[in-house]
């Protein structure tokens, strides 16, 4: 078993989950549980401690990993690492030479494309999908997600009061990546005025035209719920070269800090920025993630008894299913600028930018 990638809440429930599914189901000698720290590199340099159904026990509402976790870039693997050990042949040797039935694997898309070349190469592999990102495709959720969701909510409920006392426009920085699930939930559970995702890019001018209209109606405050892989319409225009070039000048540290800049200079109205960060994957998963987790585990036993592998165990229409990693791995899940939620958030008056 190992967790890749950044961390994120319930890893432990997932994997108290699958370890429970098993030993309930197993003679206790015919159970045994390696983990591997700090994600692959556990498994490329055969760091790895045997674990018992102990370990799992108590560890429900546990954030973190108690594996420890590691970013090992997928576009990496089949590079050889400083000293010309060859990764992927390390991680099969190990997984030979522990005998092992199979490796049950929890992160998220990158992680996700490095496990499906494991099982391209003929490992035994069980996925679990983990982001507070929630773009993993072939399921409706991720588990992280719900958890991150409360703090990024209470982060806007948090500013909404200091916001109205001072009569400023305030942005919430949401983390998400290169997608915007999280802001958009977090937006619409904190009643924020302006939601912008990456995924619908923004234009100034609508933004502040959104902050103008309020201050006409005598709302005193603007909140502004902003992924951090918000993009305004001119910079997506750009290829990815000309934008990397671009922001190489931008003396804004983040976008956030230069839609404030904006928004203060065209509406002499002060702005703040807030940005909850690494809050947003810290802390007890949610009791939504609890019950995910606890079922995603299940499944995954369920697929190692049956000796069942080469899948991703994901939820769909409320049930887990198991999805083949080929059909998935290294596809992205959008938020369509189309989807129902948008457009009702929009129904409501919520501007995004567009
Ligand atoms: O993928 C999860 C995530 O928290 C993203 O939302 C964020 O962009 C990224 O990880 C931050 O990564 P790191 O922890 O490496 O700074």
């Amino acid at each position: 078993m190992l967790t890749s990638g950044g961390d994120c809440q319930a890893l432990n429930a997932a994997m108290r989950g699958v370890v429970k599914g098993l030993s309930f189901n197993l003679p206790e000698d015919q159970l045994e549980v390696y983990g591997f720290s700090n994600g692959y590199k556990g498994l490329i340099y055969g760091d790895y401690r045997m674990l018992t159904a102990k370990d799992f026990s108590g560890i429900l509402t546990k954030g973190g990993t108690i594996l420890g976790s590691s970013r090992q870039p997928f576009k990496l693997m089949r590079v050889p690492d400083e000293n010309g050990l060859d990764k992927v042949e390390a991680m099969k040797q190990n997984y030979y030479k522990l005998r092992l039935d199979c490796l049950v694997i929890l992160g998220g898309n990158g992680t996700q494309k490095t496990a499906n070349l494991l099982r391209e190469e003929g490992l035994n592999i069980i996925h679990l999908p983990k982001t507070i990102d929630n773009d993993i495709w072939g399921t409706d959720m991720t588990f992280g997600f719900e958890s991150a969701v409360n703090i990024a909510t209470d982060a806007i409920d948090c500013i909404h009061t200091t916001a109205s006392s001072h009569n400023r426009v305030f942005i919430v920085e949401v983390m998400g990546h290169k997608v915007g699930w999280l802001t958009l939930h977090a937006g619409i559970a904190g009643g924020a005025d302006i939601i912008l995702i990456p995924e619908i890019p923004y234009d100034i001018n609508k933004v502040i035209e959104a902050i103008n209209r309020r201050t006409k109606a005598g709302k005193g405050f603007t909140i502004l719920a902003v992924a951090e892989g918000a993009i305004s319409k001119e910079n997506a225009k750009l290829s990815k070269k000309e934008l990397k070039e671009k922001l190489k000048k931008n003396p804004h540290p983040a976008v956030s800090y230069e839609i404030a800049a904006a928004i203060q200079e065209k509406t002499g109205i002060e702005v703040r920025v807030t940005v909850p960060g690494h809050t947003q994957r810290g802390g007890s998963p949610c009791p939504y993630d609890r019950v995910l987790t606890t079922r995603l585990g299940a499944a995954a036993a369920k697929l190692i008894l049956n000796n069942e592998y080469g899948y991703m165990v994901g939820i769909i229409n409320g049930k887990t299913k198991k999805i083949p990693l080929g059909e998935v791995a290294g596809k992205l899940k959008m938020v369509s600028p189309d989807e129902q939620i948008v457009k009702e958030a929009k129904m409501i008056g919520i501007s995004f930018g567009d």
